[in-house]
């Protein structure tokens, strides 16, 4: 079979929230988004349970919801790109609302708000009690539908970003159904954008979808761009521990309405560690769990006391439960602490452009400073809407360049080349995630990161390159690993247990490229002395 050959002026690689809303807002330029299931399916963005944040009641401003962010950024947000997102948030709601994206309201006709952690006010926007991702999800792609400039390419996954000496040429894939023999399809346009989500799928217990595992990062760093923020990891505290991958969310609403946490002995173990109690913010609590089960206790979510309409509050918690035989109304449902968000990335400036010429991120895969090092629930859907609208801004004020010369058949076949076979390598990307949860999780510590470095290594050297999304997912992993293990400190969702205390003199972010991975990794590995027993985790 031949290559498919498209050339629109931009192509966006992602089709959740942040590659939807991109895409939408950059009429009339011609737009291709590539997506690697059908449209809307395994999206972290159509998982999405909490809403959008926005100070919408009378109670609320927007200077509140800027200090809670700056409150649990802990020293490391963008303080001007905070700003920028959160004054922008009324104005996305009301486009959602325009291409009619239903939220909650009450009988008067306001928004039914809901409370998340460290949020001083009501200021969740929701949709079906917890199912705001799918609704939010349905609106855009009814208008992704209505609009000419868009073509939606399904079932396909990136290889490459095309560059040569700073200028991007596009991107090379192929179709995921792996019984079309060689099918690549090959992308050219002078402006990529990247919106491919999070990394979530590097651990093993995380509430991310499969696809999910970082390769917008390991397509930008090969491609030159900065990365930054790298071991900065949120957990969630509250995946349904029923052994499932991913792990179902039990949205953070739930201890919003009420709901507590609980130990097999029915002790409420967050009483006495913070005044929010349950609502204390995302790594108190997480790292609260942790402990819990370190002393060898189960956890509980306790939402015996709230069961009136629990079904129509929260249907996919009880949906997820139902499933599993168990009944919140009645029965305590146990959980985790689960890799949720991802808050570094790759670096992007108040544009959302990349250090590469040509090169936009948005969402969860870009890096904008508005997180810091720890993320205020419901805010990532804020700054994907508002990013998106602001990258299609930027990139419709550029002169679009046109390219002259156009893919040579010699280009196409030395990324082919480059790009790698689609063999399954299961049993090394499993080795990889349980390591990373054990050693790069909610608690890290010198010597667990070092260990997580040779788990890396070892997996490297035995895999020999077997698998694109393995190869992916190694590079990712000694990013993370390489941050963690600079940041000798505990700060927001990065906790070192060798080094208890937030350092002021850490205020900086750790930046990265690809050209210098290994040299950095050979010195982590020169500074350790690190004996033949340590050097190996894994069994
Ligand atoms: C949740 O619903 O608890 C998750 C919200 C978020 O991560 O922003």
């Amino acid at each position: 079979m031949t290559d498919s050959i498209y050339t629109p002026d931009v192509v966006i690689v992602g089709g959740g929230v942040a590659g939807l809303t991109v895409a939408l807002n950059i009429a009339p330029r011609k737009v291709c988004v590539i997506t690697k299931n059908s449209l809307g399916v395994n999206t972290s963005s159509s998982w999405a349970q909490g809403g959008i944040a926005a100070s919408i009641s009378k109670e609320d401003s927007n200077e509140n919801h800027i200090n809670d962010t700056l409150n649990t950024a802990k020293g490391l947000a963008d303080e001007n790109v905070v700003k920028m997102v959160i004054n922008e948030s009324v104005n996305v709601v009301n486009d959602l609302e325009n291409i009619g994206v239903k939220f909650d309201k009450n009988e008067d006709g306001s928004f039914n708000l809901g409370l998340e952690a460290a949020h001083s006010h009501r200021r969740i926007l929701r949709s079906k009690g917890d199912s705001s991702g799918i609704e939010i999800m349905r609106g855009l792609i009814e208008e992704v539908k209505r609009s000419d400039h868009i073509t939606v390419l399904e079932n396909v996954s990136i290889d490459r970003i095309i560059s040569e000496e700073n200028q991007i040429y596009g991107v090379i894939g192929r179709f995921t159904d792996e019984n079309i023999p060689n099918n690549h399809v090959v992308i050219q346009c002078p402006e990529v954008v990247l919106a491919t989500g999070g990394l979530g799928g590097i651990f093993s217990n995380t509430t991310n979808p499969r696809t999910s595992f970082g390769e917008g990062i390991a397509l930008a760093a090969q491609a030159g761009a900065i990365l930054t923020d790298m071991e900065f990891i949120q957990f969630h505290p509250t995946g349904i521990d029923f052994g499932l991958d991913p792990t179902p969310l039990a949205t953070e609403a739930i201890r919003g309405e009420g709901a507590y946490l609980v130990n097999q002995n029915d002790e409420r173990f967050m009483l006495d560690q913070h005044p929010d109690k349950e609502l204390a913010p995302r790594d108190l609590i997480a790292q609260n769990i942790f402990n819990q089960t370190e002393k060898g206790n189960s956890v509980f979510l306790d939402c015996r006391h709230m069961s009136k309409n629990f079904e129509t509050r929260f249907p996919q918690v009880y949906n997820y439960c139902k499933k599993a035989n168990l009944d919140p109304r009645n029965d305590l449902i146990p959980v985790i602490p689960v890799a949720h968000y991802h808050i570094g990335g790759v670096k992007t400036d108040l544009s959302g452009r990349s250090s590469v010429e040509g090169l936009w991120c948005c969402g969860e895969v870009a890096s904008t400073g508005i997180h810091g090092a720890n993320r205020l629930a419901s805010n990532s859907l804020l700054e994907s809407l508002v990013f998106g609208k602001i990258v299609a801004s930027q990139i419709n004020q550029k002169n679009m360049k046109i390219i002259d010369t156009p893919l040579t058949s010699k280009l196409i076949k030395t990324y082919k080349e480059k790009t790698k076979s689609k063999i399954r390598a299961k049993k090394y990307i499993w080795q990889l995630r349980s390591s990373m949860m054990r050693n790069l999780g909610i608690v890290r510590n010198q010597k667990s990161i070092i260990r997580g470095l040779f788990d890396v290594l070892k997996i490297e050297r035995e895999s020999k390159g077997l698998s694109a999304k393995l190869n992916d997912m190694i590079l990712v992993s000694k990013f993370i690993i390489l941050g963690a293990y600079k940041r000798e400190e505990s700060r927001g969702c990065h906790l070192r247990s060798d080094y208890k205390q937030q350092n002021d003199n850490m205020t900086y972010h750790i930046d990265q490229t690809l050209s210098q991975v290994e040299s950095d990794i050979k010195e982590m590995i020169d500074q350790n002395n690190v004996n033949d027993d340590e050097k190996v985790s894994i069994n």
